[in-house]
């Protein structure tokens, strides 16, 4: 029998639990609990890298969709890259997440997508920061009344269709947001052992406008609860209120509520007051245009008349290097060769625009950008979109 190539899906029961201990280890988390998470991700959505029969390295790659431009284009989430101690800093990460490139340039998805532990490691790869996920936290008692409005109920079993269509509805046009694949909707209702996860229905006269999914937890030594927002949504203005007022009905018994939002978002407006929510921690996200034509066709583009060109470098996919021209009519876009181009990138310049996280002026600024200015003004209005983020963590 050949021996199994280098680099693929786990070869066989030994290899699934080398990397899932592996992950467990690293990361100091439950190795039933890691365990539990591969097996539902399955071992296609693995990958690894071997040496006669030894484990040196592993990734778990989530397909799913991110939101650009009000379109959902598809993604490969990388997680739980990691490598045993003693094999670290000797190349094989590089190894690893250059293959998983390679691979994912000739049948996987246009996109690839991070939480990098450095930021080192990716940018080398073409990796650039292109958006934020922002923890809030805030004393219940600090949250203004709302007034009463929509009435909700609690979530049932068959209301996750809809809880879906909310979701979609409130946040495709957020630039960054997860089209959420069934393995991200299923940890987002995994929750730990001793807790239990709530669920409230905010109702309209035309049916749902609204969710709120939570944990409590007691906080050690005290009567107070803790409130762990798993999840929100809402798609008008009475539903945000009725939101607001779901938390603040929390007051008496719960002490502080800790949860995701974007950093322009309408929940701000009436969660606090005296800009009394304490933003508690701000992580950035990595992207990664893996084929770059096929991800600017993909991507949604504003309803406007325009046209760019310029020239991207890519070091590791060099199908990717070269002048690209970029032409929208009416938000449609077209999308070839060009023949030359004054401006030039990095596929790193790229990845920051291509999200809206940096427009060309603090692109040049950083040196993601070099050459003419004469089309910044165009890339300016073509990329331009809300501040991107991501309200979950992969
Ligand atoms: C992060 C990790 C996957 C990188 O793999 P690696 O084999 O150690 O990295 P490589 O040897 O291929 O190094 C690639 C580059 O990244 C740098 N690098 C590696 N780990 C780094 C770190 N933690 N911080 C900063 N730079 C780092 C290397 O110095 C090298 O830089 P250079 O090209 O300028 O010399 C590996 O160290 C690991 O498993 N760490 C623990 C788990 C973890 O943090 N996973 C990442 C989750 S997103």
């Amino acid at each position: 029998m050949p021996a199994p190539a280098r680099y693929g899906p786990p070869d066989g029961n030994a290899d699934f639990r080398g990397y899932s201990q592996l992950v467990a280890a690293t990361f100091g988390a439950d190795p039933d609990a890691i365990a539990g998470w591969l097996a539902d991700l399955g071992t296609a959505n693995i990958r690894v890298l071997r040496n006669n029969g030894d484990l040196q390295a592993g990734l778990s790659i989530y397909t799913m969709g991110q939101y650009f431009g009000g379109r959902s284009v598809p993604i490969w989430g990388l997680a739980g890259v990691v490598l045993p101690p003693q094999r670290r800093a000797s190349g094989l990460g590089r190894e690893l997440l250059t293959a998983c490139l390679r691979e994912q340039h000739k049948s996987g998805p246009p996109l690839a997508s991070l939480f990098p532990a450095s930021t080192h490691v990716y940018r080398a790869l073409g990796y650039e920061q292109a958006g934020c996920r922002l923890t809030a936290r805030v004393r219940a008692l600090d949250i203004p009344a709302p007034a009463a409005g929509l009435s909700s109920r609690a979530v049932s079993a068959g209301d996750w269709p809809e809880i879906r269509r909310l979701y979609a509805q409130a946040r495709a046009h957020d630039t960054g947001c997860l089209d959420r694949s069934q393995a991200i909707w299923e940890r987002l209702r995994r929750v730990p052992p001793q807790g239990m996860l709530q669920g409230l229905l905010i109702e309209g006269a035309q049916g749902p406008e609204g969710y709120l999914l939570f944990t409590l937890a007691r906080r050690d030594g005290t009567l107070r609860l803790d409130m762990t927002v798993r999840d929100w949504a809402f798609v008008s203005p009475r539903a945000r209120d009725a939101l607001l007022r779901l938390l603040w009905v929390q007051r008496s018994v719960v002490g502080e509520i800790t949860l995701q939002l974007g950093p322009n978002d309408p929940l701000l407006q009436g969660l606090c007051h005296d800009n009394n929510a304490q933003m508690v921690e701000h992580l950035v996200w990595m992207l990664r245009v893996v084929q770059v034509p096929q991800a600017l066709a993909a991507r949604g583009w504003p309803a406007i008349d325009a046209e760019a060109s310029f020239t991207v470098t890519d070091d590791q996919l060099k199908e990717n290097t070269g002048p690209w021209r970029v032409r929208l009519r009416g938000g449609k876009a077209s999308v070839a060769k060009a023949r030359a181009a004054s401006v030039r990138m990095h596929t790193c310049g790229l990845a920051a625009l291509y999200s809206g996280f940096m427009a060309p002026p603090a692109l040049r600024r950083a040196g993601l950008l070099q050459g003419s200015d004469r089309h910044d003004a165009a890339l300016a209005a073509m990329f331009a979109g809300p501040a991107p983020y991501l309200l979950d963590f992969f």
